[in-house]
């Protein structure tokens, strides 16, 4: 069995993703510093896999420490790399906090695979890297605007950084997933996203107002140029994004990859607007929903959604999940969690 080694492994895509590799013929190593998760989710995992995974809580900032989880684990495989930080609101209040979290973890964890000649690594991009596209669906090759927070230049960054290595190092063999809006929980309620504090993000904030945490939903603007005025957004269910990681995993492990960097589009190649996923959780839940229009975020692209046609040619991934599936995993979770009866 190879052994993986998965990063922020106890996060929301992280676990769903330790999930499949142990449900294939992987063994699963994870670290996490639980800055954004809590250790229950090890159990979230091992409910459903009947496999606990390892886990050594570490903080990838520690370079020394680092250093000495490689030397104690030679046998690592491929490194699935998740862990970083992810709010683009606080990124811009604490830019530093980003760059170390986000820079400085990818290059200690780089100079462990070279130093290790551990060959096979994933890194989880995001189509922030876009910026606001100027045509969709929006490809792989599309230009790489200024990032519009410190968290996206992490990922522009970072990506440029994987290039830089690999350019020079053929022996590596490296993809970026460029991921989409992540939605939705595993169907067991096992797992499932777990935001501190007020959720940023769409579908948690939808999913904590039906719970009546929060009084109501804010859409913010109903005057974009879209169908109904409100942005539109490539959401993706959580356990299909997973799956491109086994995929694109097992891609690297058997040495089906075209180039020693790959970059692909994760997401269904569909946009959907803040208000079709407000009607769908509706329907799904059979319950109305509170929301009032309020003016546009700021830094808020107007439309965004993925070209997938390298992904499904090429890696050989397609999502499968509707948008009914994701809402009604996430609401599901988000019952349990906040245990309402159904
Ligand atoms: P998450 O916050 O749920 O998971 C990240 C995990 O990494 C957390 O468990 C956290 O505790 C851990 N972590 C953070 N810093 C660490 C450190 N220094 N050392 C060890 N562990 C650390 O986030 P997620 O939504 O699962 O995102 C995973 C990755 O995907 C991130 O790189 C994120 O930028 C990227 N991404 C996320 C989305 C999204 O919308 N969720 C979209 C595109 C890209
Ligand atoms: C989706 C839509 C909001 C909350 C972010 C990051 C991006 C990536 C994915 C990591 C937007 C609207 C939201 C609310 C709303 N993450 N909305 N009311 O902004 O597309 O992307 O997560 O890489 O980098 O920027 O996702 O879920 O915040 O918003 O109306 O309370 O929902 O305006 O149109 P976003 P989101």
């Amino acid at each position: 069995m190879k052994k993986i080694l998965v990063t922020g492994g106890l996060g929301y895509i992280g676990s769903h993703t330790a999930v499949e590799l142990l449900q294939k013929e992987f063994e699963v190593i994870i670290i996490d510093n639980l800055s954004n998760s809590t250790i229950n989710v090890l159990e979230g995992i091992t409910n459903i896999t009947k496999k606990p995974p390892t886990f050594e809580r570490l903080d990838l900032r520690e370079k020394a420490q680092v250093e000495d989880f490689f030397l104690r684990n030679k046998d690592i495989s491929g490194i699935i790399h998740f862990a970083a930080s992810k709010a683009v609101g606080e990124s811009v209040e604490n830019p530093l906090l980003y760059y170390e979290n986000n820079v400085n973890t990818l290059i200690y964890l780089l100079q462990e695979c070279k130093a290790h000649s551990i060959p096979n690594f994933i890194f989880s991009s995001s189509c922030t890297v876009y910026g606001e596209p100027d045509s969709l669906p929006i490809t792989e090759n599309a230009p790489i605007k200024a990032a519009m927070s410190p968290y996206g230049n992490t990922k522009q960054i970072s990506e440029e950084i994987i290039a830089d290595l690999c350019a020079v190092h053929p022996e590596m063999n490296a993809i970026a997933l460029r991921y989409f809006n992540p939605i939705g929980a595993h169907h067991s309620a096992e797992i499932g996203e777990l935001p501190l504090g007020v959720p940023q993000n769409l579908v948690p904030f939808i999913t904590q107002t039906a719970a009546g945490i929060r009084k109501e939903l804010s859409v913010f603007g109903n005057d974009y140029p879209t169908p109904d005025g409100s942005c539109v957004r490539d959401y993706i269910h959580v356990v299909d994004l997973a799956k491109a990681h086994v995929i694109a995993l097992q891609r690297l492990l058997s040495g089906k990859n075209e180039s020693n960097l790959e970059i692909f589009n994760v997401g269904t190649g569909r946009g959907s607007s803040v208000m079709e996923v407000v009607h769908a959780f509706e329907k799904v839940t059979k319950q109305k929903l509170n929301y009032k229009f309020v003016g546009r975020r700021p830094g808020d692209v107007v439309s965004v959604y993925a070209d997938t046609q390298k992904a499904n040619d090429v890696l050989g991934w397609k999502a499968e999940k509707s948008m009914e599936d994701a809402l009604s995993s996430s609401w599901k979770w988000e019952k349990k969690i906040r245990n309402i009866e159904s």
